[in-house]
């Protein structure tokens, strides 16, 4: 049994081998490290303006996607959709945990309050595709114009996150057979 960590959302691994994707943020291999490796100052960083509004906007958009996808999540007719929703809800609160810290910022009150969203899956599977893409686009924008490594580094890596879940949605398409 190893201790890994991921550089991303900061969790630790415990496991034989570093997972193809953080379980916690969803970020790839790449980022998982031997724990002693992970430094302790990763997230103190000097924020420029942008930098600042790139993240307090980031806080929102996940903020809106986590809620949206719990409350997907509470539509139990399919467990199979509503329990992989309810992990895609709990990955973007991990980045939206993590947005905060880097902000220094304190976590949104509602964070795990569900929005009233539609019965029909796969009318939420096509808007869960349009939030995915957005957030993917905005954080590689963020990622550009970021001077900060660390800022960098982490919108590099959660842009490539969202793609995954377009990847899912896709998944999730067939399986419902939308
Ligand atoms: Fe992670
Ligand atoms: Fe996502």
């Amino acid at each position: 049994m190893k201790m890994l960590r991921c550089r991303i959302c900061g969790e630790t691994y415990l496991g034989t081998e570093a997972p193809s994707h953080c379980p916690f943020c969803g970020a790839h291999r790449e980022y998982i490290v031997d724990s002693p490796e992970y430094p302790a100052d990763i997230n103190e960083v000097q924020l420029t303006e942008i930098e600042r509004e790139d993240l307090k906007a980031s806080i929102e958009l996940e903020r809106s996607n986590t809620r949206f996808y719990l409350g997907m999540a509470q539509h139990k007719d399919e467990h199979v959709l509503s329990s992989a929703y309810k992990r895609l809800a709990k990955v973007e609160a991990e980045h939206c945990e993590l947005f905060c810290k880097l902000a220094s910022l304190e976590e949104p009150e509602d964070l795990n309050v569900p929005l009233e969203v539609s019965s029909d899956w796969c009318a939420n599977i096509a808007e869960s595709v349009e939030r995915e893409q957005r957030a993917s686009r905005l954080y590689r924008q963020f990622a550009e114009r970021a001077t900060n490594e660390r800022i960098r580094e982490v919108f590099e890596a959660v842009s490539a996150v969202e793609a995954d879940h377009i990847e899912l949605d896709g998944e999730a398409s067939s399986y419902a057979g939308c």
